[in-house]
């Protein structure tokens, strides 16, 4: 079997298309346009790719980008109040800040910093216990794009084994919580796990998020099973790969996602979801 390839990009173009016009239609109509502020603090170059993409994007769709800048030795204390001037103003419907931060910032409260409405990451507690309560008002962008894949290619999920590898809280919690909400049951799996190949054959959609190359291989796939590769890795060649084994995964599976061209676009395209509905929110609550 030779696994159809879910195509990201493609997808991601749809829904940018679809931002696109809703963010004129809010322009049109309210005369409000949509603005996303993204900060980084510090040079970590993986991060200045996300950044430049994630304004690109912003820019392409008609919302308003604004990346902060700020050097890595910046304090706490003029981060925080960088973000309490964000969460004051108006014409900012988005915030997001980049992560990892420098070490001599605490990540946790930093994101706590953020207003809850404004929080597109959706990282926020609030944020996190309203999705874990059955109630979203912001899905984590890269599980939100994972859904809408899914969903683009008719997977049923209800009552479907739904394997995760990697519980981290920017994606797999958040993405266990979105399979178990359409009825997956779902099993995360963790640097702990004893016999990870165990778990991940009995997956009839398995979500590889690690952040090692290679770590899910072709023996370790259900037949049949679609794979979801979010893992964004350099391989030892210099090329980008995911956490998938993808020559020997894609010959059992029955659909799978490349990286390149999977994952990661949709990621932004959901960020962009995220923004606009932010504004589309705040005309209401002014009406
Ligand atoms: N760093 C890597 N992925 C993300 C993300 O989705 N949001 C933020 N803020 N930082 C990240």
């Amino acid at each position: 079997m030779s696994a159809r390839i879910i195509d990201g990009k493609k997808l991601s173009a749809q829904i940018k298309e679809d931002v696109a016009q809703r963010v004129q239609a809010l322009q049109q109509k309210h005369g409000i346009q949509a603005g996303l502020t993204v900060v980084l603090v510090g040079e970590d170059p993986a991060s200045q790719v996300y950044v430049r993409n994630k304004g690109l994007a912003c820019e392409a769709a008609g919302l308003k980008s604004e990346i902060i800048r700020l050097p890595a030795d910046t304090t706490e204390t003029k981060l925080l109040a960088l973000i309490t001037r964000l969460n004051q103003d108006s014409s900012v419907h988005g915030i997001l800040v980049q992560l990892p931060l420098p070490a001599h910032l605490d990540e946790h409260k930093v994101i706590e910093t953020i207003a809850p409405h404004k929080d597109v990451d959706g990282f926020h507690v609030s944020n996190a216990g309203m999705l874990m309560t059955g109630k979203p008002l912001f899905a984590p962008c890269t599980p939100y794009g994972v859904m809408k894949m899914l969903e683009s290619e008719n997977v049923t999920l209800r009552g479907a084994e739904a394997v995760i590898v990697g519980a981290s809280n920017i994606v797999g919690k958040p993405m266990a919580m979105l399979l178990l909400a359409a009825g997956a049951t779902v099993t995360l799996c963790n640097s702990k796990t004893r016999d990870l190949a165990a778990q991940t054959r009995r997956a009839d959609v398995l979500v590889a998020a690690v952040g090692r190359p290679g770590i899910i291989t072709g023996d370790m796939v259900k037949p049949g099973a679609v794979v979801i590769d979010v893992g964004i890795n350099r391989g030892a060649d210099g090329k980008l790969c995911g956490d998938v084994d993808f020559a020997s995964a894609s010959a059992v599976a029955s659909a799978i996602t490349p990286v390149p061209g999977g994952v990661g676009p949709m990621t932004i395209a959901m960020l962009l979801v995220n923004t606009l509905e932010a504004a589309e929110r705040s005309a209401n609550i002014s009406l």
